[in-house]
């Protein structure tokens, strides 16, 4: 499947205030697409309707071929749209392979096979989750820390687990709002790395927002220029670097 994402003419008004107008792109496996525009443009207006927190005016998003607006922000994350949030909950006192496996666990526990194959093979289930979770964590650099507790850890590195929390129940398409503010300049580096080596080796689609346009231009597959709520360009990094109207409009010079 090549299109996991499609975004069709996409405007949300808020009384009067045209936040989107008519924006359309896709999403495919694999890519990392980074979302950039100056404040206000609307990048997070535009997660808040892909995950159903905001009801578009008019257009449509289509999940897995599916029309996905109209359903609630539950019942998107449940058919694989995950996001991460701000401040993610997660449990300071518990060790970081204990907070990834309670998110884990909220899968493996609502899922009807696990009640029907009883303990035996919930053992196997949990054994199968931490090795995946201890997999994930290598691939985030950060397998060193899978026993030490949460609170102990850097912000930056509590937002690592808070990634590696959300794509262990492997949902097809992440969106991740400024995962690298505030980080110093190697973790945000790091951050970027480990985005792109999740898309390529987990083959999961990323929708990526962030400010630091040389972290995008190094980390993305493809990127989308948001303006005043329009989708003014749409391209591979160095398209972008010489699209004259994108200087002028998001970086500010000609
Ligand atoms: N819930 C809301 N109600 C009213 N206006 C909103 C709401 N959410 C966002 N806006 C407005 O929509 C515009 C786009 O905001 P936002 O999507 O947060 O931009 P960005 O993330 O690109 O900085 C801004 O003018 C903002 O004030
Ligand atoms: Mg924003």
């Amino acid at each position: 499947m090549s299109e996991l994402l499609r975004l069709n003419n996409i405007s949300v008004h808020f009384s009067g205030l045209k936040a989107l107008t008519d924006v359309s792109f896709s999403a495919s496996p694999g890519e990392v697409k980074a979302l950039i525009g100056p404040n206000g443009a609307g990048k997070t207006t535009l997660f808040n309707v892909i995950s159903g927190y905001v009801p578009p005016t008019s257009g449509e998003v289509y999940f897995k071929g599916q029309e996905i607006q109209g359903l609630t922000p539950h019942q998107i994350s449940a058919r694989g749209v995950r996001r991460t949030f701000q401040n993610g909950g997660l449990f300071g006192e518990m060790t970081v392979l204990e907070n990834i496996l309670t998110g884990m666990h909220v899968q493996i526990n609502s899922h009807f096979l696990g009640l029907l194959f009883g303990t035996r093979k919930a053992d196997e289930e949990e054994k199968a989750a931490a090795a995946r979770a201890m997999r994930l964590l290598t691939l985030m650099d950060m397998a060193e820390f899978a026993d030490q507790q949460v609170k102990s850890l850097s912000g930056g590195q509590q937002r690592m687990v808070e990634i590696v929390r959300t794509i262990s129940t492997e949902p097809p398409l992440l969106l991740l709002d400024e995962p690298a503010v505030g980080l110093s300049p190697p973790m945000r580096t790091r951050m970027m790395e480990v985005i792109k080596r999740l898309a390529g080796e987990e083959g999961i689609s990323i929708l990526l927002i962030e400010h630091a346009i040389d972290l995008v231009m190094a980390g993305s597959d493809r990127i989308v220029v948001l303006c005043a709520g329009q989708n003014i360009a749409e391209g591979k990094p160095a398209e972008i670097r010489e699209n004259r109207e994108v200087l002028e409009a998001y970086l500010g010079y000609a």
